[in-house]
């Protein structure tokens, strides 16, 4: 692990959307200042990824099978100086800004393997994909199996150490894990303005169960609009209601058209337990632009 260091350069297609960074080193969270993670780059070579005795569970997606380290064995892994240990320890999904629930595959991560799956092949090969907040990232797996070159972000690096950069390369060859994969950790915030700087914007960004936090989609709806090309795609899978926390696809639909700046629109909707849906994001071309008049 080291600095930030881009493993190879994409182009700068899109660098003309301006910068609209929020960037917030720590904000104030029930009274007391929290540091959020910053933005890293985390390189582990594929012939140092461990995880030996660890179980291995697989999810058929059609011509493919994606396999991925079960996640209780992957806990077990965490240091026990580790904030992330007291999430663990105490059962939490997450510990807002200290740890965000990426060691467990949640269920609209599969929504969504599964809906990329009904797209045109076309949507992958040579393509540049984001996945935010990647946890396991089975998506981005998927699409780099279907040949498109994938950076996974997730707010913890020991999620990405531990679980991400693993699933990775139990799925992919050498040369695949090192032309094609990139792998940061940290806050929205802080990772957006880290590829800003090298002019990085992607074809499809992908997202599953991100949108739980009113207080964190400003920021994840700043990167999605600062890193999206002008003709990019935006798969997010979510819960129709977060309970407790008011969040939810109809919540996050307003927010967004709110901003005037994207269209929105519910592709699938997954009623079997909790309702789930995948929304799909597109940059509103000029012409089409809302203007805000209040
Ligand atoms: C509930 S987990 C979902 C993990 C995975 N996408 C899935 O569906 O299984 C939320 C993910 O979003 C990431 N995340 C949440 N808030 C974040 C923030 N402010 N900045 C960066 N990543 C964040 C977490 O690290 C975590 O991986």
């Amino acid at each position: 692990m080291g600095d930030f260091k881009f493993s190879f350069e994409l182009d700068a297609e899109g660098a003309d959307v301006e910068p609209e960074s929020d960037v917030q080193e720590s904000k104030e969270k029930n009274d007391v200042r929290v540091t959020l993670r910053p933005a890293r780059e985390i390189c582990i070579p594929y012939d140092q990824i461990k995880y030996e005795d660890k179980r291995i569970l697989q999810v058929s997606c059609g011509d493919y099978i994606i396999s991925y380290l079960h996640p209780q064995d992957v806990e077990g892994l965490i240091d026990e100086k580790s904030e992330i240990k007291e999430a663990i320890t105490t059962h939490s999904d997450l510990l807002p800004c200290i740890y965000e629930g990426g060691l467990k595959v949640w269920e609209c991560s599969l929504d969504l393997v599964q809906y990329l799956q009904d797209l045109d092949p076309a949507s992958f090969s040579g393509q540049n994909i984001l996945e935010l907040g990647c946890g396991a990232g089975l998506p981005g797996i998927y699409s780099l199996q279907k040949g498109a070159t994938v950076h996974f972000q997730d707010y913890n690096e020991e999620v990405l150490e531990l679980l991400t950069i693993p699933n990775v390369q139990l799925n992919t060859k050498p040369e695949v894990y090192k032309e094609r994969c990139l792998f940061l950790s940290g806050d929205w915030s802080l990772v957006q303005d880290l590829l800003l700087k090298g002019a990085t914007r992607y074809d499809v960004i992908l997202t599953s169960e991100t949108i739980y936090s009113l207080d964190s989609q400003p920021r994840l709806y700043n990167i999605i609009r600062n890193l999206l090309k002008p003709n990019g795609i935006v798969y997010l899978a979510a819960k129709t209601h977060y309970f407790g926390v008011g969040g939810g696809t109809r919540q996050f639909e307003e927010f967004v058209k709110e901003k005037g700046e994207f269209e929105i629109e519910s592709a699938k909707v997954i009623r079997q337990g909790v309702q789930r849906e995948i929304l799909e994001m597109r940059l509103l071309q000029p012409e089409r632009k809302e203007v805000k008049t209040s």
